[in-house]
């Protein structure tokens, strides 16, 4: 019997490229940068299935041209801003994301910003590195304590609840606004604001966990930015286009905010050249899922997601309008 044919825009884990080689005829994207979506639409021509990740944008027009043949799509990734879902929906077609595998790999990536930004990594590894570190300078190089201090969380859904736990452990006092409060057993002592400017007041360090939306773009602007408390230390994991660029840049260079840890940014893989050469930002390339068992688990739940929907079973993970 054939095999169904997948179309996979990114290469994966080994594990996860295993068991697309024994259960599909694939055809891999290998052009070093992400497919056009003429490029994806054409390869799509007699497919299954598309295996796709954010750097893919599937807009109303994709769902229009996607050819008959593909009958499922997974996303490599929780979030799913890049996909219309509406328009999906239209054409009749699944569409599955990866939520809860990645949730405890974002967390301790967003830990590791809280730290590095407040320790002030990039500067330290900088001195080592380009052989500037000489003698011990007891002035130098003061970072921020995190214990005692306040985080306030915009988004304590999994990765701003795994976030707490984990700030919890560092005497961080937490804060949180949602749409909705949450029940006591989630909120575990976590503090609820229902006006998210209200959170910013008292967030000495502020980390982002709400997905992109018409409504929180550009949510932490020059106005909100004036809402946090002075040298307060700004943290994103969960999407570039949370933060104006600018305004954040013109408070880091002012010292208004003291430091950011960023490890996603608006229009990425570009990053506005602005933070490149300020000391007080801790950058990282999108990096909160990347380690080998959770990219591994992401690749495993999509594959399942496709498996079940071809095989006409229930879908685990698939995402509704
Ligand atoms: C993805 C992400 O791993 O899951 C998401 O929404 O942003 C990332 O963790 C990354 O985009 C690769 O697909």
């Amino acid at each position: 019997m054939s095999k169904p044919i997948l179309v996979a825009t990114r290469h994966f884990p080994p594990a996860v490229e295993g068991r697309i080689a024994r259960d599909f005829d694939v055809i891999f994207n290998d052009l070093g940068r992400p497919f056009t979506q003429a490029e994806l639409l054409a390869a799509a021509q007699g497919a299954d299935a598309l295996f796709v990740s954010p750097a893919d944008k599937l807009d109303a027009y994709f769902f229009e041209s996607l050819p008959e043949s593909v009958k499922v799509i997974a996303s490599f990734s929780v979030g799913y801003d890049h996909i219309d879902l509406g328009a999906a929906a239209k054409r009749g077609v699944p569409v599955a994301n990866t939520p809860n595998v990645l949730t405890n790999a974002t967390a301790d990536l967003a830990m590791l910003l809280l730290l590095g930004a407040s320790r002030r990594a990039s500067e330290g590894q900088d001195r080592v590195r380009s052989g500037r570190w000489r003698s011990e300078k007891l002035k130098e190089l003061l970072g921020r304590d995190l214990g005692g201090k306040t985080l306030g969380i915009l988004g304590l859904g999994r990765i701003g609840q795994a976030l707490a736990r984990r700030a919890r452990a560092f005497d961080l006092k937490i804060h949180y606004s949602n749409r909705q409060q949450l029940p006591p057993e989630i909120e575990d002592g976590a503090v609820f604001h229902s006006n998210a400017d209200e959170l910013l007041g008292v967030s000495d360090f502020l980390s982002l966990h709400v997905p992109s939306t018409p409504e929180t773009r550009y949510f932490l602007c020059r106005r909100r930015i004036e809402l946090l408390p002075a040298g307060a230390i700004v943290v994103n994991t969960a999407r570039g286009n949370l933060i104006k660029d600018r305004d954040l840049i013109d408070a880091l260079k002012t010292g208004r905010i003291a430091a950011a840890g960023l490890d996603v940014f608006d229009g990425e893989p570009s990053v506005n050249p602005g933070y490149l050469d300020l000391p007080n930002v801790f950058l990282l390339p999108h990096m909160g899922s990347a380690t080998i068992e959770t990219r591994t688990a992401m690749g495993m739940l999509a594959l399942d997601n496709i498996d079940a929907v071809l095989s006409k079973a229930p879908a685990p993970t698939l995402l509704h309008v």
